[in-house]
């Protein structure tokens, strides 16, 4: 069977070639289709970089139109999806929820679930893109015990999800600008970042033709973990306790650096990026703006920086290229918009789900592409008997 090659964690294997997303991370680059990321995030909108990951151009004015009308007309769940939510703990996370509820999308389309069909995919496309923000509305609205409200498709699609997720069915909701073009910005910036672990995950299951919707489920699992998109979790809670125990951000960062119980600085470093993640930079800045508009003074935001500070005059951290990545501040902006701990992780999801889609599609549309299958090197025993009775 020929040479196997032995890399954990594909630290040096290509798995595809893939025209959506490029990384230069020694110089700290970020391409969508060619589009800097930082023009993407002072101009463009989520829905417009949807569309560009999905499609691979820019739409027109008339595209972009319809590409939200589409969208607004697909947002509803089933009564009975609806149902689903009930059946979770009330403390249940809202990840595995929205996961659980994406792979039960599919039960409801059964007619159109053929990865190779284009009309199929287009509409499922829509479906996933319409419905992800319901889905993590709802999962917010049942753990917290209050009421469902329906999609008002008279809103864009950030303004519907913050309107499910933070209102009241008998009452008007109050947009605050700062929250929806801040949390429309975050998307952008999360909205794809090639061979990820959760992006790497959709393709491999897709890989063996399983449908989108049980594909990008698989994806939100891989996102969940702590060293993949659930880092934004793990950020606020470490610096919550560094801000409850009063611990000298010095003394915690000699315990990160002895590799004290594990202890990670989350938020820091990159498979990649041996710089300064680009969309750090972009969050970092727009911390700073949004927590000033919307008037909270955040201890913890000083305790992110102090840390941020120690670290990069830190040998240990300059010799590892140790920068802040996508998911340092993020979190800090989530609580000033009033999400709790366990939901940034969602957001996270929400934001990647176009990159998940375009990759899952592009992917099937590639006559190179083969069923993923990693080899291994064996080092268990060699054949031995059963022993006779
Ligand atoms: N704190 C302390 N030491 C670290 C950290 C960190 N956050 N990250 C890496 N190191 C050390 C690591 O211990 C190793 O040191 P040594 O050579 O002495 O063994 C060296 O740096 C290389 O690290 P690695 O674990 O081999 O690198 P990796 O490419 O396998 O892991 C990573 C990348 C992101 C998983 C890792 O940096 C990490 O665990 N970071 C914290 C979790 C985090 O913030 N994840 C979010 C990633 S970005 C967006 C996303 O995917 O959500």
């Amino acid at each position: 069977t020929g040479l196997v090659t032995y890399d954990v964690g594909f630290v040096n294997t290509a798995s595809c070639k893939s025209a959506i997303t490029y990384i230069d991370g020694d110089e700290g680059i970020l391409r969508y289709r060619g589009y800097p990321i930082e023009q993407l995030a002072a101009g463009s909108t989520f829905v417009e970089v949807a569309y560009l990951l999905i499609y691979g151009t820019l739409p027109t004015s008339d595209e972009l139109g319809n590409f939200e009308d589409l969208i607004r007309r697909h947002t509803m769940l089933h009564e009975d999806l609806r149902a689903f939510f009930n059946g979770f703990p009330r403390d249940a996370h809202p990840m595995p929820v929205l996961s659980s509820a994406v792979s039960a999308l599919g039960t409801f389309y059964q007619d159109s679930l053929d990865p190779f069909d284009a009309e199929q995919v287009e509409i499922s496309t829509i479906r996933l893109l319409a419905k992800l923000p319901t889905i993590a509305a709802y999962a917010y609205k049942k753990s917290v015990g209050q009421p469902f409200l329906y999609p008002d498709n008279s809103l864009s699609l950030t303004e519907n999800f913050l309107r499910m997720t933070f209102g009241f069915p008998a009452e008007p909701y109050e947009f605050d600008e700062t929250v929806v073009k801040a949390l429309d910005l975050l998307f952008i910036l999360h909205a794809d970042h090639e061979q990820n672990c959760s992006t790497s995950t959709v393709r491999l299951v897709g890989s063996a033709h399983a449908n989108l919707f049980n594909s990008v489920s698989a994806g939100i699992h891989a996102l969940s973990g702590p060293l993949h998109g659930g880092a934004n979790q793990a950020v606020l809670s470490m610096l919550g306790q560094l801000h409850e125990s009063g611990e000298d951000p010095k003394a915690f960062m000699d315990r990160v650096k002895n590799k004290e119980d594990g202890v990670r600085l989350m938020g820091f470093g990159h498979r990649v990026y041996k710089n300064y993640d680009p969309r750090a930079a972009i969050i970092k800045k727009a911390a700073d703006e949004i927590l000033g508009k919307l008037g909270k003074n955040d201890p913890l935001l000083d305790i992110a920086k102090q840390l941020e500070e120690v670290a990069l005059a830190d040998d240990y951290f300059v010799e590892r290229r140790l920068y802040p990545n996508v998911d340092f501040y993020t979190g800090l902006i989530y609580k000033a918009m009033g999400f709790p701990e366990r939901m940034f992780t969602v957001l996270f999801a929400l934001g990647r789900l176009p990159g998940w889609i375009a990759q899952w599609r592009e992917m099937m549309n590639d006559p190179e592409t083969k069923i993923g299958r990693p080899r291994q090197i064996y080092i268990g025993e060699p054949e031995r008997d059963y022993p006779a009775s």
